[in-house]
């Protein structure tokens, strides 16, 4: 039997997207956000409060998404629960940055995944941003050269429950699964 849920919409699965921009300064940050996904063939979106992220974004319209791992879990909510207003984030959980060759923006050694973005649109719904390149570390790829997600041991925000859960096992293959049934 169904039955009808109150209370907070929950959307599943949420990626846990780690947010790297610099400030005035080229101090980086990096804070947490689940509220977002891709929008456009080379467009991301995430639903954006105010932080210092969005001090850096005013000034500097350019940022990193990282996918945050089963490795980082305690690093990635830290930067969630702490704002680079107050702290060093970084120097304080011991992250490494290093500027994307691309655009103004960290790129994280802890992270083996990462989007470099500019800032396409920004305003009180959200951030979009522009996905102009992708640095992966070699350990993560397998040997065709494509993300193992078994490697990067990639991590999901569980809204329900407000836990992360490690995304896992392969299960079907995409335009191909469903031949089982369309060809009967
Ligand atoms: C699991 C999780 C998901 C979050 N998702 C978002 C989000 O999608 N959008 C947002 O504006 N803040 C989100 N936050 C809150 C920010 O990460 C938090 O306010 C952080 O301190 C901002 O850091 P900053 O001030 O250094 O930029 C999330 C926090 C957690 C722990």
């Amino acid at each position: 039997m169904k039955k009808e849920l109150e209370g907070n919409l929950i959307f599943a699965p949420l990626p846990v997207l780690m947010i790297g921009t610099y400030d005035e300064n080229g101090v980086p940050n990096l804070m947490n956000a689940a509220w977002g996904t891709q929008s456009d063939y080379n467009e991301i979106y995430i639903s954006m409060g105010t932080h210092k992220t969005t001090d850096n974004l005013a000034k500097n319209p350019c940022f990193t998404v990282a996918f945050a791992t089963k490795d980082t879990v305690v690093e990635s909510d830290y930067f969630g629960i702490e704002t680079g207003r107050k702290v060093n984030k970084i120097e304080k959980a011991g992250f490494h940055a290093v500027r994307s060759e691309k655009i103004n923006a960290p790129i994280f050694e802890e992270y083996p995944v990462t989007l470099e973005c500019k800032v396409s649109a920004f305003d009180d719904h959200g951030l979009w941003g522009e996905v102009v390149g992708m640095v992966v570390d070699d350990r993560v790829l397998n040997e065709d050269g494509k993300i193992d997600w078994d490697k990067v041991r990639l991590i999901s925000f569980d809204s329900s429950l407000n836990k992360y859960r490690l995304v896992s096992e392969i299960v079907g293959e995409a335009f191909k699964s469903g031949f089982e049934i369309k060809n009967k």
